[in-house]
């Protein structure tokens, strides 16, 4: 493995443009959804291999529900697809995999792959491999902040002591120990987060590039990575 110097702790990606990157082919909008799944796992690899600690992928949205059944169940499927081909791979890289988003209310046949990857990569200590997957980021507030409001109902939690750690730690990222992105990179031309990572992205470096997600490359994703190193990052403050 090479190691990191002045890379990312945490990069996050927003993996779009599989849906033009087919039309543009007279495919079948699920058709860019497979070439997505096959440029995610060369990410996921390369991420590995340069030693991202933190890799959080963009899967599927609380708002992408409003998609057609047809184009629902294709990325499904591909991504049991995804999870069934490369679990063994992932586990002897030493990646974890968990799941950001509630996917209790996912297909039998979807959560049955999921689970099984969870737990099987568990104890891995390699790289955190986040799939957010029927995730937004005002869901993960609102729950989150649920959550506080029983504590405080039950007599666990004062309101004075709610701050910004304690809603970080109600948020799916905290209940996995995942720290804030350092770096969101949206492909795919659109410059927006689409409700992913708001509260997160709070001093994230955003990067916005035109290329459409499954013509991402692992060499272009380590350009984006090293240049990040270069970026002075202030959080509010002043570097001297
Ligand atoms: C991103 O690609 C994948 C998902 C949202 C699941 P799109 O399907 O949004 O592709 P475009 O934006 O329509 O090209
Ligand atoms: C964001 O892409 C969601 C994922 C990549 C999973 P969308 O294509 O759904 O976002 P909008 O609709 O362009 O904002
Ligand atoms: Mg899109």
């Amino acid at each position: 493995m090479t190691e990191a110097t002045n890379l990312p702790r945490h990069v996050a990606i927003i993996m779009d443009g599989n849906g033009r990157w087919a039309t543009k082919r007279k495919l079948p909008r699920v058709m860019g959804h497979n070439a997505g799944m096959k440029a995610m796992r060369e990410i996921v690899r390369r991420s590995s291999d340069l030693g991202v600690q933190y890799l959080t992928v963009y899967a599927f949205s609380t708002e992408n529900w409003k998609r057609t059944q047809e184009e629902i169940g294709g990325i499904f499927g591909l991504l049991i697809k995804y999870v069934n081909q490369d679990l063994e791979e992932l586990h002897e890289e030493n990646v974890r995999v968990n799941i950001l988003g509630d996917w209790s209310i996912m297909p039998e046949n979807v959560r049955e792959a999921l689970g099984r990857t969870i737990f099987k990569t568990r104890n891995n200590t390699g790289l955190t491999f986040n799939i957010a997957l029927n995730y937004g980021s005002r869901d993960e507030v609102v729950r989150g902040v649920r959550e506080l409001a029983e504590m405080v109902k039950a007599g666990e939690l004062d309101p004075a002591d709610i701050d910004e750690e304690s809603i970080s730690k109600h948020l799916y990222t905290g209940k996995f120990g995942v720290p804030d992105p350092d770096l969101i990179i949206r492909p795919g031309g659109e410059v927006r987060l689409s409700n992913y990572l708001m509260w997160q992205a709070a001093y994230a470096e955003l990067y916005f590039c035109d290329t459409l997600w499954p013509d991402f490359t692992p060499d272009e994703y380590e350009t984006i990575l090293r240049s990040f190193g270069n970026r002075e990052r202030r959080f509010g403050g002043r570097n001297e």
